[in-house]
């Protein structure tokens, strides 16, 4: 495994990305949803960087085995307890595969009827991706390569990591 973004870049870039969703949403009411487990890590620091009052929720939702291969198949295993409905919500991703889980949950949160749904995403593998979903606040793009780190797993370890690494792909 090796250091593919490290944990500074990765400080900077959230920075940048909090500067852009404050500006945005400046005067709004917005909930940032943190799409469990993967992005824990990505929406701590993204709500801290964010210069506004917001609410944030949890949306547990399964995508992958133990695999680093997609199953094709999403499920939510936690549920957002609090209505949506008439609020600004943004979806906060750890990354953006085949598009799948994305579409999904888009799906799922836009029958809420929330004021508006955007998405953040801290990377993009476009070369894998397979249902076109848009990406208002991305992070990194990256090259076709299971990563760990920052939240991000590979059989449940390594979320743990400070900084983005590479795995070759089982
Ligand atoms: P998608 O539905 O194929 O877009 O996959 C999205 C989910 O798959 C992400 O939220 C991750 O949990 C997982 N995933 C996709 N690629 C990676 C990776 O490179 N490392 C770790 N998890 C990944």
């Amino acid at each position: 495994m090796k250091t593919l973004i490290s944990a500074d870049r990765i400080a900077a870039r959230v920075a940048e990305l909090g500067a852009a969703v404050t500006r945005d949403y400046a005067g709004k009411e917005l909930v940032l949803v943190c799409v469990l487990k993967g992005s824990f890590v990505f929406a701590a620091d993204l709500a801290r960087a964010i210069g506004l009052p917001l609410r944030i929720e949890f949306l547990g939702v399964q995508s992958y085995g133990d695999g680093t291969v997609s199953s094709g198949e999403a499920r939510i295993t936690l549920d957002i307890a609090h209505p949506l409905a008439g609020w600004h919500v943004l979806l906060v991703e750890d990354i953006v595969d085949t598009g799948l889980t994305l579409s999904f949950l888009l799906e799922t949160l836009s029958s809420r009827h929330p004021a508006s749904l955007k998405v953040c995403s801290l990377l993009h593998k476009p070369a894998r991706q397979r249902i076109p979903v848009a990406i208002d606040y991305l992070g990194f793009t990256l090259q076709d390569a299971f990563v760990v780190g920052y939240g991000l797993d590979h059989a449940g370890l390594h979320r743990n990591l400070p900084h983005i690494g590479v795995m070759d792909r089982q």
